[in-house]
């Protein structure tokens, strides 16, 4: 009772103005063990230290980035220090095995800047780091205890928390106070700081709970908001103001190995594990063996290296195998046919000692039954490749291929493989057309590859290095996939920039900033932990390694890498013209060093090659402003934004590329999508994005480019939803998200136009719900209307542009229409009337008006 009456009194004294405002207050800062430790830094107030006030619901103020989501990302026993500029310094203790702990700094406890995670004590861990100061020598002191490999306190001095004294035992003296909040006995510090502070933290509260509320908003949940509302009317009309020059690589797409997106997906191999290269680096239960069986008990099986195919390629299995009988591998789910498809087999063989056979290859269905059969050339001691064709007259998602000697000869094998003939372009060793074709349908204008994550990999042993994807197969070295799977890299940078120029898109290769990805697994790399960079000394080597992918994208074929791109088949240069440096890396000291010299050496060599930098994964926030920094400061060409957020956020930021500097740095938006819970797409999600690309339509000039992400899944087989096409062995299943950016994609202009919407209907709410995007296309001359409503009733527009020389009356119109939930939606032809434009509820239309 004492407490709230306190309160009241506070609250009353605040509510009367300035003038009883109090100079100062104190400050409590704490962490607690909720949600597993995840949830960071919160504050709470005093006037008297005795009674507590908490900022929000324990709003956080800082959130720890250290590590994998889930298992790390965690907060313990923050520690915060105010130097004399006014300064915060936070320390915080991150697991019980690092010795690492982590340390931010911010102006005003609300923006913090980088984290570090100086790792400075590699002999043991560190948890429930101290910070002080000591104004004679200038330098901080960090102390903490230690109960793994040495068991004591210990401490470093520091003045810039860049380098470090080494550790020495110390004393420890736990500075953390006690303080009840809501009847909850907390840990945490507590400091004196002026009124204002307080006042800040208790408005970026109230900002944030607003913007929460905003953002959170469901159109799934609009019938309430509006359940009085009939339809809505209104006028659409051109504005006299200039068009506005729209980026011709505005809609691309965005290729990560994800899901299976490649082996198993998009790259038409239809044998599971053909190397032999599974292991359990890749998946704890996998080895060479996986998805290979013996046809019956008296095969034997072994894996050897002895002399392999190539060294790149170790492994090789050695069969005996009493004649009739084989191995069996079981493709990806089953090895998939196509009644009349032809199918070209090649594997790599020896014979033992001096005999020879021949190999016989069948294809069989899950009984054994044969459905296609061949036989290779005569198999000599020595590798060769034996190739066939076999041909199919059943369709079937799970077939299966047993291999064999004619004879019962015991044989090495390796790179066992089979393609259908039917590629994609019908390129050798290509694409699976099918999906080639779902993804070519969307016209996109590049293709980002190879990510994502994987491009800068689960710690420094898993970055993408490019030239391990390109030449002959068996020389190529696959290696674990981050999502947890095997990447052959039969993919590679060669198939990629081929899949580009069959696609007529632009080629945009993201390459790793010298640093792996932020939430990697993989700490305690002696320059920094995570996130930790490639070493010094190896930076010059990495960076050659990135001026020679470029080129072997554009180099002369006489060049030593153009010689290798013409070696594999295309003397031409693949004309590269964009480059990715990093994807949504903490913008940290040990980023920006390497990124640096990797930008600075591009610029030099290749003036011409457009750098994409990058800002973080999220629209705000510490690595988006600082991500931001550093492309003004180095001018970087494009940056690469990320955001995966609610259909709210969609609806309530509609002016977000209004606002950008038309002089800076343009935007490559890298990957978005509309999320919710249950992770699908919905029309919900879908109209969301397609609201959102109406709005990047507009800032076509400052947003030059876009792609969704991600863009394949495989099902059974996702680490990730939504994706845009979801297949399965023999089917592709668009989603409702895919037939938005198909829309948009085919419905590409080169000239934005400014018009003006009248709704008889002012309720902003009601107004936010409706978008448009009015384009021209200046080759065809044809206007493009893309008109997006998101409400529970019809809009009904006038939308006459005879004045200016368009078709009017009724016309044929594109409708993506469904219930809010709906998954299965598909564009339907219908015709419209520009008098009066019907906007069905939960609609997109695409209009295309001829000129007269
Ligand atoms: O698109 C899936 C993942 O999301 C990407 O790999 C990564 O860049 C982002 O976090």
């Amino acid at each position: 009772m004492r407490g709230i009456i306190f309160l009241l009194l506070v609250l009353l004294t605040i509510q009367m103005g300035h003038a009883s405002e109090p100079d100062s207050a104190y400050i409590f800062a704490y962490s607690t063990t909720k949600n597993d430790n995840h949830n960071g830094l919160h504050f709470a107030w005093s006037l008297d230290k005795k009674q507590w006030q908490g900022i929000g619901q324990e709003r956080t103020y800082l959130w720890s980035d250290y590590g994998r989501w889930g298992s790390q990302k965690k907060m313990f026993d923050p520690d915060l220090y105010r130097s004399s500029d006014g300064d915060w310094h936070c320390v915080w203790g991150l697991n019980d095995n690092d010795g690492v702990f982590a340390y931010a700094s911010s102006g005003d406890l609300i923006s913090w800047k980088s984290q570090s995670y100086p790792l400075v004590y590699p002999e043991g861990n560190l948890k429930s780091p101290l910070l002080s100061y000591d104004h004679k020598s200038g330098e901080y002191t960090i102390v903490w205890q230690s109960d793994k490999n040495t068991v004591g306190n210990y401490g470093v001095k520091t003045k810039d928390f860049k380098t470090f004294s080494t550790p020495q035992k110390t004393a420890y003296f736990d500075k953390k106070e006690t303080v009840t909040l809501e009847g909850e006995s907390l840990r945490g510090t507590i400091h004196k700081v002026e009124w204002a502070q307080i006042e800040k933290l208790l408005n970026a509260d109230k900002l944030e709970e607003l913007k929460q509320k905003l953002y959170s908003e469901r159109p799934a949940e609009d019938t309430i908001l509006f359940a009085g509302l009939k339809s809505v009317e209104g006028t659409l009309s051109l504005s006299e103001d200039k068009p506005r020059k729209i980026s011709d690589l505005f809609m691309g797409v965005f290729f990560e190995d994800i899901n299976y997106a490649a082996d198993g997906g998009l790259y038409a191999e239809l044998i599971q594990n053909r190397g032999f290269e599974y292991s359990s680096t890749d998946r704890k239960e996998w080895n060479s063996l996986s998805y290979w069986k013996k046809s019956a008990n008296e095969v034997q099986l072994n894996i050897d290296s002895i002399s392999p195919v190539h060294e790149n390629n170790k492994h090789y299995l050695t069969m005996m195998a009493p004649k009739g009988q084989g191995v069996i591998n079981e493709g990806f789910d089953g090895v998939p046919i196509l009644a009349g498809e032809y199918y070209d087999v090649g594997i790599y063989a020896r014979t033992k000692d001096q005999n020879t056979d021949y190999l016989i290859v069948q294809i069989i269905d899950s009984t054994g039954q044969v459905i296609s059969e061949g036989k290779t050339r005569q198999v000599s001691n020595k590798w060769g490749q034996y190739e066939i064709t076999l041909q199919t007259n059943v369709t079937m998602s799970n077939a299966q291929v047993l291999v064999m000697t004619e004879n019962g000869t015991a044989v090495d094998l390796d790179m066992i493989s089979m393609f259908p003939r039917n590629t994609f372009h019908n390129r050798k060793n290509g694409m699976r057309a099918d999906i080639a074709q779902t993804i070519a349908d969307m016209k996109p204008k590049f293709v980002r590859f190879p990510g994502g994550c994987v491009a800068h990999g689960d710690g420094l042993e898993n970055i993408y290095h490019w030239k391990n994807t390109i030449g002959p197969l068996e020389s190529r070295k696959g290696q674990r996939n981050l999502w947890g799977y095997h990447q052959s890299y039969g993919l590679g940078y060669y198939e990629y920039f081929q899949f580009c120029e069959d696609l007529g898109a632009a080629p945009v290769p993201v390459v790793a900033a010298g640093v792996p990805c932020q939430n990697s697994g993989h700490h305690g790399h002696p320059i920094g932990g995570q996130q930790c960079g490639i070493a010094m000394e190896d930076m010059d080597a990495y960076i050659q390694d990135i001026l020679d992918l470029i080129e072997y994208a554009n180099g002369d074929k006489h060049t030593t890498w153009g010689r290798k791109r013409a070696e594999a088949g295309h003397p031409e240069p693949f004309d590269l013209k964009y480059i990715g440096v990093g994807n949504e890396d903490l913008i940290t000291d040990i980023f920006v060093e390497r990124f640096t010299m990797i930008y600075k050496a591009i610029k030099q060599k290749y003036p011409n090659i457009n750098v994409i930098g990058t800002s973080g994964p999220f629209y705000e926030g510490t690595d988006y402003v600082e991500g931001w920094k550093l492309a003004d400061s180095l001018e970087i060409p494009l940056i690469d934004e990320h955001y995966y957020t609610s259909p709210g956020w969609f609806i309530h930021n509609q002016d977000f590329y209004d606002k950008y500097d038309r002089t800076k740095s343009k935007v490559y938006l890298g990957e978005y999508a509309a999320h919710i819970s249950g992770r699908a797409s919905t029309i919900e999600t879908a109209l969301a994005e397609a609201l959102h690309l109406c709005n990047l339509e507009r800032n076509g000039d400052v947003v030059a480019m876009t792609s969704y992400a991600p863009l394949l899944a495989k099902q059974g087989n996702t680490q990730w939803n939504p994706d845009l096409i979801y297949f399965d062995n023999i089917s592709v299943k668009p989603t409702v998200g895919y037939y938005v950016q198909q829309l948009f994609g085919q419905n590409s202009g080169d000239e934005y136009l400014f018009s003006s919407l009248e709704l008889v209907n002012s309720d902003i709410a009601v107004k936010r719900r409706i978008a448009r995007s009015v384009v021209r296309d200046t080759k065809t001359g044809d206007l493009i209307l893309k008109l997006v409503n998101l409400l529970p009733v019809e809009v009904r527009l006038k939308a006459d542009f005879s004045p200016q020389q368009y078709q009017g009356g009724v016309v044929e119109a594109k409708v993506l229409t469904g219930n809010i939930q709906d998954r299965q939606a598909m564009p339907k032809t219908a015709r419209l009337n520009m008098g009066n434009l019907i906007l069905e509820p939960y609609s997109l239309s695409i209009i295309r008006l001829k000129a007269k």
